[in-house]
């Protein structure tokens, strides 16, 4: 019979301490709820946004409370160099980070008879070629200490996607395909690589539609919980995939979404 191991330990499992975080686009919204969590688990958290702000500066005193070593890095996604501008950045500051969500995202509400190609390619940017840039940079840290954790944002647009946004649909889904190619092949070297697809989150980027209350109707009857998520909801399946206590997790996708993407 297998001897059974009553010595979990789960609040030591859950424990980031020693761990450095890279969050991007934590200024504002989900992201920003994964850096505080991050850094109330004891992580470093470098604190990412598109360029200095109000907003950037308030998730930076927020993860500084529980983590006073955060700091902040700035640079446009769109940019091709910003991918390695950053990890350059963080690397002068303490190393390259052993921890990455990446989460930063342009989306764009246009139909795909309408978008341009320069709309199209910026969002596959962002979306996609971003998330691979920064993998790839952290990639030879997390290979030698035989420890990384790499979660992408996706969103729920990979099972249900949205006629508007089929370009942004794509790119998630693009990226959620690199996470499990990814995953099997670090997965012997300490590395998970796993997608978490949101659904609908009360952030910045809904504001405007969902202050139509036609709209936001329409959305929750969608929704079979019958509400929207905030970003802290996001926050505990991001430190489970980005702790020991996610350690047998790889290539997976968590989907937060109240059961939007059920069929009904
Ligand atoms: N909200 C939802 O309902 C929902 C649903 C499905 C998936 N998601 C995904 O969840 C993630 C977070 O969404 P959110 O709603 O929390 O976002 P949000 O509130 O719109 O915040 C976006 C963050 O990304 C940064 N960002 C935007 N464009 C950027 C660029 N070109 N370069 C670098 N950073 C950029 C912003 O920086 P600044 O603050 O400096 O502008 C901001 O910190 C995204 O990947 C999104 O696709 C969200």
């Amino acid at each position: 019979m297998i001897k059974p191991d009553d010595n979990i330990n789960l609040m030591g499992r859950f424990n980031l301490k020693g761990r450095r975080a890279l969050v991007t686009g934590s200024a504002r919204g989900i992201g920003r709820a994964i850096a505080v969590a991050l850094a109330e688990f004891g992580a470093r958290v470098i604190v990412h946004g598109v360029k200095p702000s109000q907003n950037l500066s308030g998730a930076l005193d927020a993860v500084r409370k529980h983590s006073p070593e955060s700091f902040a890095v700035c640079a446009d996604l769109r940019e091709p160099d910003a991918p390695k501008s950053i990890l350059d950045a963080i690397s002068r500051e303490c190393g390259l980070p052993d921890i990455l969500v990446a989460n930063a995202s342009l989306q764009y509400r246009t139909k795909w008879t309408d978008i341009t190609l320069e709309e199209a390619r910026e969002q596959m940017q962002v979306n996609f070629h971003s998330t691979m840039a920064l993998i790839q940079g952290c990639y030879p840290l997390m290979k030698k200490q035989r420890w990384g954790r790499v979660v992408t944002i996706g969103s729920v647009q990979e099972f249900r996607p949205h006629p508007d946004m089929a370009v942004y649909a794509a790119s998630k889904s693009a990226q959620e395909n690199l996470v499990r190619n990814l995953a099997r092949q670090v997965a012997a070297e300490g590395i998970c690589i796993n997608n978490i697809s949101p659904g609908v989150f009360a952030t910045d980027r809904n504001e405007e539609v969902l202050a139509n209350p036609e709209y936001a109707k329409k959305v929750t009857d969608c929704i079979p919980s019958h509400e929207y998520a905030t970003p802290a909801d996001a926050a505990g399946a991001a430190l489970l995939l980005c702790s020991d206590a996610g350690r047998y997790i790889t290539g997976s996708t968590i989907v937060i979404d109240g059961g939007l993407r059920l069929p009904g």
